[in-house]
């Protein structure tokens, strides 16, 4: 049944796949971001709003408007890193803010608001390297003790997301509302091979792939580290996935989605082989490695697959091509 949707941080990595794919669909679309959203995304978009996620009387006005909300808006890794608090702000505030206004509208219109919230792998703390080597990491290991803010903020999301969804005020005398919140822990996203910034900001901390800005691929960890990827068109079919699939058939409020596990050298080697005029850098930083080290080389999405027929297409680096 056609929605009506708000994508906040349209204007992302993500925000470019999904955005499309949510009009293709029917949905009426209204877009949120800081920045305004570029010209051609916003031909799939009815109402756009340069606006922060941070302005209460914004978020309550345009979440009254809305059936479900794909909550993107964020400071990724890197940025998070370099700035803490502000990380905490938009990460963790915003989102406080976006369930409490989505809690507001159906407090007023009796209708259950659904949110959909990518987190992501760096929730995981995985101990050491031996650890990590050969471990395909569930929902519910290596849980806890988040390396980072983004980390720290991505797990603490999760979590508001289920309290507000099911105990939010429990101990009130009748319920402020519904909202029905689900996160996806992502991986790495990998937009089509031909799109000019393949890996997104979100790699910024392991890598980054721009040659339209002149970037070519550097890499700042180890050719033999692996990680999780997922392609974009994948991711968004997942969000939109779980949105659409049976709540009776939902046992969990957050799972993993996967599509591959590559290492540094092969992703070099795919954009090498895709992008010949790119130039591929090492530029080593034990810093950013410490970082990756405690992140999964791989999850394990069985839970999505079992629960709601979640699969990936592209499930090898070569299929990216
Ligand atoms: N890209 C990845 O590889 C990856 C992996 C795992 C999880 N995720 C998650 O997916 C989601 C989308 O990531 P992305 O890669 O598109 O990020 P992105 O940085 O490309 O986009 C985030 C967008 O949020 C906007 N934004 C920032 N602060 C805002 C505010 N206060 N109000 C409104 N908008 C604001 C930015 O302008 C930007 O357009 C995030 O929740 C991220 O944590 C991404």
């Amino acid at each position: 049944m056609a929605q009506t949707i708000l994508v906040t941080g349209a204007n992302g990595h993500v925000g470019h796949g999904l955005i499309p794919a949510l009009k293709a669909k029917g949905h009426t679309i209204i877009s949120l971001d800081i920045v305004e959203l570029d010209g051609e995304l916003a031909k799939s978009v009815d109402e756009k709003i340069t606006g922060s996620i941070l302005d209460h009387d914004l978020l309550n006005s345009t979440v009254e408007k809305v059936d479900t909300i794909f909550h993107l808006a964020t400071t990724l890794a890197l940025s998070s890193e370099l700035n803490p608090e502000e990380a905490h702000e938009v990460n963790a505030t915003g989102t406080v803010n976006i369930l409490k206004a989505a809690l507001n509208t159906s407090g007023k219109n009796g209708k259950t608001i659904q949110i959909i919230y990518p987190s992501s792998i760096a929730i995981y703390s995985l101990p050491n390297l031996e650890t990590r080597n050969g471990v395909v990491v569930t929902e519910d290991e290596y849980v806890g003790n988040p390396q980072t803010i983004y980390g720290i903020t991505k797990a603490y999301c999760e979590s508001l997301g289920s309290y507000y969804s099911d105990r939010y005020e429990l101990l009130a005398e009748s319920a402020p509302g519904k909202i029905d919140f689900h996160a996806l822990r992502l991986p790495g996203v990998i937009a089509e091979v031909g799109e000019n910034e393949t890996m997104g900001k979100y790699a910024g901390l392991t890598m980054i792939h721009s040659p339209a800005e002149g970037g070519g691929f550097e890499m700042y960890i180890k050719p033999d580290t692996i990680l999780p990827f997922i392609a974009r068109a994948d991711a968004v079919n997942a969000l939109i996935g779980i949105s659409e699939a049976p709540r009776e058939k939902l046992t969990r409020r957050v799972y993993n989605v996967s599509g591959f596990a590559a290492s540094t050298k092969e992703l070099e080697q795919m954009i090498a082989k895709a992008f010949p005029d790119s130039q591929a850098s090492e530029n080593f930083d034990i810093k950013r490695q410490s970082i990756v080290d405690t992140w999964p080389q791989a999850i394990d999405d069985s839970k999505a697959r079992e629960d709601w027929g979640w699969k990936a297409e592209i499930e090898s680096v070569a299929s990216l091509q």
